[in-house]
């Protein structure tokens, strides 16, 4: 990374489920559009390239998408894990949530994940590995049509029960989730 940091401005986040030691003072969580454009001003003019999990990589592109970054400046080094979406178009329609038993509704864009949308409209949500393994997402999908990734965090059982993992969904139409 040295050796690319004369020539690359470098954006280091810590993605992962264990938290960081006290010893780091930089940004921490999820990458967002915000927290993209905060760390680089300029990133709608930026080549970018990314090298990480399918599902780091594919969550990333979608980001980048909203960023309106467009495909050719975009390099991906994907390995390991389950792609989290086939070769569907990417999905820029603006799609309604709405968490049971609450009632509380937001907006999500096809790009987003039901967690990333369910975050940003201050929906309190348990979460960990954000790849769709650890299953702390879970929730029960009660109506609408939606779009799945990686499943490794859900059993047989969670699935015929309708369950799907929040970090790894994305809504196709009006969707409604029960925290149950
Ligand atoms: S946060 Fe781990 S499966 Fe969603």
């Amino acid at each position: 990374m040295h050796r690319y940091d004369r020539s690359w401005r470098a954006c280091r986040w810590l993605r992962r489920s264990g938290a960081p030691d006290d010893a780091w003072h930089g940004a921490r969580g999820r990458l967002t559009v915000a927290s993209l454009r905060t760390a680089i001003a300029d990133i709608a003019r930026c080549h970018v390239r990314i090298c990480g999990p399918v599902a780091m990589a594919a969550a990333t592109q979608a980001l980048l998408g909203e960023l309106e970054i467009p495909p050719s400046r975009i390099a991906c080094e994907a390995f390991g894990g389950t792609s989290p979406t086939t070769d569907e178009p990417l999905d820029t329609n603006d799609y309604p949530l709405r968490f049971l038993p609450s009632g509380t509704t937001c907006v999500a864009r096809g790009t987003q994940t039901v967690l990333d949308a369910a975050l940003r409209s201050g929906v309190t949500f348990d979460q960990g590995c954000l790849a769709g393994v650890c299953g702390r997402c879970r929730i029960r999908l009660v109506e609408g049509e939606v779009a799945t990734g990686c499943e490794a965090g859900l059993s047989a059982a969670d699935k015929k029960a309708g369950y799907v993992l929040a970090c790894q969904t994305k809504p196709r139409g009006t969707v409604v989730l029960a925290d149950e």
